[in-house]
């Protein structure tokens, strides 16, 4: 319900950042081919409005999969990849656009699985990041950072609580959790 969410980021505010983020991209590959990989489902949004901001660069698009074990598990880092990529990244510049990174573990993992595939070369992209949430040895480094956030549960653009609040424009902090039955 909405009334539960707070805005934290407006839509204008995303769509500024997001074409600040396009121009930077586009100068650090221009007149080259570029290979978004987005990751399901959080970074969809993102990874679009991007792609189509992005200028004198050939675009290419893909998608990738990964889950954590859950809660119990979320220390070890323990990371299943649950849909790979469509094709094959050897020697191709590739950008990893992630919704948020937390504790590190997910995009720790995903740079390690995709750099074993060399790439010509890999970068980081998030829409956001939870800088004091970063587990100690997950010191990866993000070429492009949306807005730095507080640790707070944020939903909205893509990110999910139980798979609901994805499709808001916003980025929004859930003010109270209610329990489905
Ligand atoms: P990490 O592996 O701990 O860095 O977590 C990254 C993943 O956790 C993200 O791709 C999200 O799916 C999820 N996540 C972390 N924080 C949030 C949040 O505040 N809202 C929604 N999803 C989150
Ligand atoms: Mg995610």
């Amino acid at each position: 319900m909405l009334e539960e969410i707070e805005i934290l980021i407006s839509n204008e505010e995303i769509s500024t950042r997001v074409k600040e983020i396009a121009r930077q991209i586009s100068e650090d590959f221009y007149e080259e081919d570029v290979l978004l990989v987005g990751t399901l489902k959080g970074a969809i949004y993102y990874m679009i409005d991007l792609s189509r901001e992005i200028q004198g660069c050939n675009v290419f698009l893909d998608f990738i999969k990964v889950r954590s074990y859950g809660k119990e598990t979320i220390s070890s880092g323990q990371i299943n990849l649950d849909l790979d990529l469509s094709e094959d990244i050897t020697n191709k510049n590739v950008i990893i656009v992630e919704d948020i990174i937390d504790t590190g573990n997910t995009l720790v993992y995903l740079k390690e699985e995709l750099m074993k595939r060399n790439p010509k070369s890999l970068k980081i992209c998030v829409l956001l990041d939870k800088k004091d949430r970063r587990l100690q040895g997950n010191d990866v480094f993000v070429d492009y950072t949306g807005f730095t956030i507080e640790d707070k549960f944020v939903v909205g653009y893509g990110l999910d609580y139980d798979q609901q609040y994805r499709t808001l424009p916003y980025v929004g902090v859930v003010k109270k959790l209610v329990k489905k039955d």
